[in-house]
């Protein structure tokens, strides 16, 4: 955060809570499994159009819960479960779903006193509910997939009156209105289930019958008699110097689940963390709210910028996965019976017929909010994206220049140092897409404005970039300087947008410009305000190259309690901060997307990176990693941190090149280019009190080094923007992890240190300092790997030890793959529109490769809105090449063309014939080389849009 920090230390772990220090999180942390107090009334079950609905009873405090359960499209199921009658409204998120998640009846299946089966999803799923203690199971045929509350851990902490000297006064008269309110609403449901005993035995235990209003001891004096003593934390929490006042008392929500047969669980991010979870027993639950960690450390389970509530789990058979709908502070304990046995113990059981089949059990606590529960049952890993992303959507297409390379620090001082930096890429032939500006260029942290001494000439300085068809990035964080002289400023307070205090004023934050207010993001009407600031005429000296970054926007509040908002400020439609404060990024960039998207009349992609995020940020840009340091175990974590973000929808992930804090060493520079070469978002940045690390800097070798990285990034920019475009259109991540293409293969559950992207390319970047070589796992039974830089052939499965020097970056093309390039090296991505193509075509055991591409104008909506693209495929078989278009629909012209064809394990043809769709064939030239087995074939100059065929002959 601080300008003149000292960068030796780490996070200082005090000023963040543990679970123990949040009040709600220990509360529910000592309810232990047991049989759980909950009960289903059966015989409450109402069938609506929709859903099933049961009430659910707490026997201890008789508090009725309403408990939903869905049949969802597509292999979903919805739990969700309120107060029936809450003594106000919960909070339930809005905008994240794209839409009211389409339904499938439900089919009652079986129904005793104890139990009720209902079916869905053609009755191939069964959800079995068991009234007392409640629980849920979920089956396939006869095989349990997961448990709900089998171990007894939910909590529904229900809004209650404070039993204080004012309030008891309140309460006496506001709670016997209550009591009238319940008590009606009681007898209505007593005359709609006139035979459920069950129902009227528990609303209205033991009394009158006939006239619930009269009785002296209502359901509401029931719940008093019975609820525990106010406990410290309920009704107030101090953390350090923060005092949380809770108004509306504790409202926590928890929920367990058990999955038999699964030993691997991942996502929930953000964590500097592993891939696959780790167990949390013994120490603080993983932790989702979002916050500005200073000097963050790695390999914990500690809350990060941004969090993403969604958890799979994945065994060789199927993968499951569970999305806890809730933007409230949450904390997901792990544990699991096979934890600390190592591999020997393992086959001792099995040996022994110990028979203990593996579980996971996963614990979700809240702090507010509702339960709201999807279960994803796959079974494959794509059918659990598909499914997420029919809840949340897919990731946004990006604009073509944004997957390029993006050149960032702390900052670019004036127009002339960009001109400089600018001007040094094209001198070092280095191709780069942006430039970035942070928080230094505005007039004293004002966004929306330039400072008038470095940069009195934005538009020149953008026009410049463009007449190279580059683009710059400048930073608009969602903290409003308060000065009454800055119009966002005035117009904020006089339209009455900002974030409120408890008390009803605009609730005043300490951020970069000093004082700041924070807009309400929240409020759908100010989010349409801060759309129109991105207006040409709006954003004065703003131009259609200049893109946006959306940064401390957790939010950070540096006075604030663990550096962000109090839970206790208020925010549209009266809702706490502790209840949306994980939404609060994700609608800022959504209003900041649409801003540029306005901007253009509705017809330029947008690009916008942010820092927080939430389920669903996938839908407006980008996000990075934050505040990394340069040191290797930071490049290290970026990998499994960018690849937790995938597996929940956020393919577009990156980390600061370089690292952030600290000053990294040539070594690690270069290290950092290679394995960042190949992460979806590349981006370098740095610190402000480092030293300059423009690629140039570091000596001549390490130069070239890192101009072939970069190099190598662009020449794959076709394959990586078809890869966004299945992310777009199927939510199937673009980096991956090793399991989602070899999810049979138990070896690949806990790889993190190598992964595919898409399905044709394994990346093991080197990231150990004096590295030697590295150990790459090559899955898949006889399946054919292609080193892409020597094209030796490799068969899997096998662990190969590849010998490394200063240049190597272990990348591996999947036989059975076409991947398509453009090898042509050019100042930016926007250069290489016309530049033909070059395919590699990577033949697998049978002799066969298929692979795909998509192209269109690479910066506007007109894919989607008019099909102004083109969409190829490419098959390899019988040894013949087919390109022909992968769907009915789309057209688009270019001049683009095939350059080359490469085909990867083939022996020497005698000849190669080119045939076009009007019959006509053509001999082509050709090299061949034996060893290993590359066949080259030169110029087939068919247009990338045409219909045409290659025999090998
Ligand atoms: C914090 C961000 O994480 C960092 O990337 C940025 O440079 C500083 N804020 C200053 O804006």
């Amino acid at each position: 955060m601080g300008l003149c920090i000292s960068l030796t230390h780490a996070v200082d772990r005090s000023n963040f809570k543990t679970c123990e220090q949040s009040s709600f999180c220990k509360k529910q942390r000592n309810v232990k499994p047991e049989n759980s107090p909950y009960r289903a009334l059966l015989n409450s079950l109402e069938v609506t159009e929709k859903s099933i609905r049961l009430q659910l009873i707490n026997e201890v405090n008789k508090v009725p819960l309403l408990l939903e359960v869905y049949g969802l499209q597509g292999n979903m199921t919805r739990i969700k479960i309120n107060e029936l009658i809450p003594l106000k409204p919960r909070y339930e998120v809005l905008d994240v779903l794209i839409q009211d998640p389409p339904t499938v009846p439900l089919a009652i299946i079986g129904k005793d006193e104890s139990s009720l089966e209902l079916g869905f999803s053609n009755n191939v799923y069964k959800l079995i509910i068991t009234s007392k203690p409640f629980r849920m199971d979920i089956m396939t045929g006869n095989e349990l997939l997961l448990s709900i509350n089998s171990r007894g851990l939910m909590v529904f902490e229900h809004l209650r009156q404070k039993k204080d000297s004012y309030t008891e006064k309140i309460s006496s008269t506001f709670g016997s209105m209550w009591s009238k309110i319940k008590n009606v609403f009681i007898s209505e449901k007593k005359e709609e289930n006139v035979e459920n005993e069950d129902v009227k035995e528990e609303l209205d235990p033991g009394n009158d019958k006939t006239n619930p209003v009269e009785q002296p001891e209502d359901a509401d004096s029931q719940n008093e008699s019975q609820e525990t003593e106010d406990e410290a934390g309920m009704w107030e929490e101090t953390f350090k110097t923060h005092t949380d006042t809770k108004p509306n008392g504790p409202s926590s929500v928890g929920l367990d689940f058990s999955l038999p047969g699964f030993e691997h669980v991942y996502g929930i991010p953000e964590h500097a963390d592993n891939l696959k979870l780790k167990t949390t027993d013994g120490g603080d639950p993983y932790r989702l709210y979002n916050l500005d960690v200073f000097q963050y450390e790695i390999f914990n389970p500690m809350a990060l910028y941004g969090a993403v509530p969604l958890m799979l789990a994945h065994n060789i058979r199927r993968t499951l996965g569970i999305f806890w709908l809730n933007a409230a502070e949450t904390w997901v304990d792990i544990s699991s019976n096979t934890a600390g046995k190592t591999l020997f113990g393992k086959m001792l059981d099995y040996v022994q017929g110990a028979n203990e089949i593996p579980q996971t059990d996963v614990r979700w606590m809240s702090e507010s909010g509702i339960i709201d529960v999807f279960v994803l049952l796959g079974p494959s890993p794509f059918d659990v994206f598909k499914q997420y992303a029919s809840l949340t959507g897919t990731q946004a297409l990006p604009p073509l220049f944004a997957i390029g390379y993006h050149q960032c620090r702390w900052n670019y001082n004036d127009e002339t140092d960009v001109q400089t930096v600018d001007a040094g890429f094209d001198e070092h032939d280095i191709p780069y897409d942006v430039i970035w500006l942070d928080i230094e260029h505005t007039d004293g942290k004002r966004y929306f404005t330039w400072d008038p001494n470095k940069f009195p000439n934005p538009k020149n300085m953008l026009q410049n970039l463009a007449l190279k068809k580059r683009k710059m990035v400048s930073i608009v964080d969602p903290h409003i300087k308060i000065d009454s002289g800055y119009r966002i400023h005035s117009e904020l307070q006089s339209r009455n947008l900002y974030v409120k205090t408890k008390d009803g004023n605009d609730y005043e934050g300490w951020c970069w410009p000093g004082s700041a207010g924070y807009p309400d993001f929240t409020n759908p009407e100010m989010r349409s305000w801060w759309t129109s600031l991105f207006a040409y005429d709006q954003y004065q000296g703003s131009m259609d190259n200049l893109y946006t970054w959306n940064d401390m926007n957790e939010p950070s509040v540096f006075n604030g309690p663990e550096v962000t908002m109090h839970k206790d400020s208020v925010h549209w439609g009266g809702w706490e901060h502790r209840d949306v404060h994980n939404l609060y990024a994700f609608y800022v960039q959504m209003a900041t997307a649409e801003g540029q998207i306005q901007r253009s009349g509705g017809t330029e992609r947008p690009f916008v990176l942010t820092r927080g995020f939430f389920a669903g940020s996938q839908r407006y840009g980008a996000v990075w990693t934050g505040d990394n340091s340069a040191e290797w175990d930071h490049l290290k974590v970026s990998l499994p941190m960018c690849l937790s973000l995938a597996l929940t929808g956020i393919s577009f992930c990156g980390a600061d090149v370089g690292g952030f804090f600290k000053h990294p060493s040539p070594e690690l520079l270069v290290r950092w280019y290679q394995a960042a070469a190949y992460q979806p978002f590349f981006r370098a940045h740095a610190h402000l009190d480092t030293p300059r690390r423009e690629p140039w800097l570091f000596g001549e070798d390490n130069k070239q080094l890192i101009r072939a990285a970069i190099r190598q990034r662009y020449t794959l920019l076709p394959f990586w923007y078809t890869s966004f475009y299945h992310a777009y259109k199927t939510g199937e991540p673009v980096m991956r992890p090793m399991w989602v293409e070899f999810p049979g293969d138990v070896e690949t559950f806990s790889l993190d240190d190598q992964y595919m992207l898409g399905n044709a390319l394994l990346v093991h970047p080197v990231v150990e300092q004096n590295a030697r070589g590295v150990q790459v796992y090559l899955p898949g039974n006889g399946q054919f790997w292609y080193d892409v830089h020597h094209h030796q052939r490799y068969t899997g499965p096998q662990n190969l030890y590849v010998p490394v020097t200063l240049s190597s970056i272990p990348v591996y093309q999947r036989g059975g793959t076409i991947v398509p390039r453009k090898e042509r090296v050019r100042r930016s991505s926007s250069c290489t529109h016309n530049d033909p193509y070059t395919l590699y075509v990577a033949l697998d055991a049978q002799d066969f490769a298929e692979g795909d591409l998509f192209v269109d104008d690479g910066h506007t909506f007109n894919f989607q809105k008019r099909e102004e693209y083109l969409h190829r495929r490419f098959t390899f078989k019988n040894n013949s090449l087919i390109a022909r278009s992968a769907s009915a629909k789309g057209h688009f012209n270019t001049v683009a063309w095939i350059e080359q064809v490469i085909v990867l394990g083939v022996s020497k043809p005698s000849a190669v014939i080119l045939k076009l769709s009007d019959g006509s064939e053509s001999s082509l030239d050709f090299e061949h080389q034996a060893e290993p087995l590359v066949l080259t074939i030169r110029k087939p100059a068919v247009n990338v849009g045409a219909e045409w065929m290659l025999y090998i002959l």
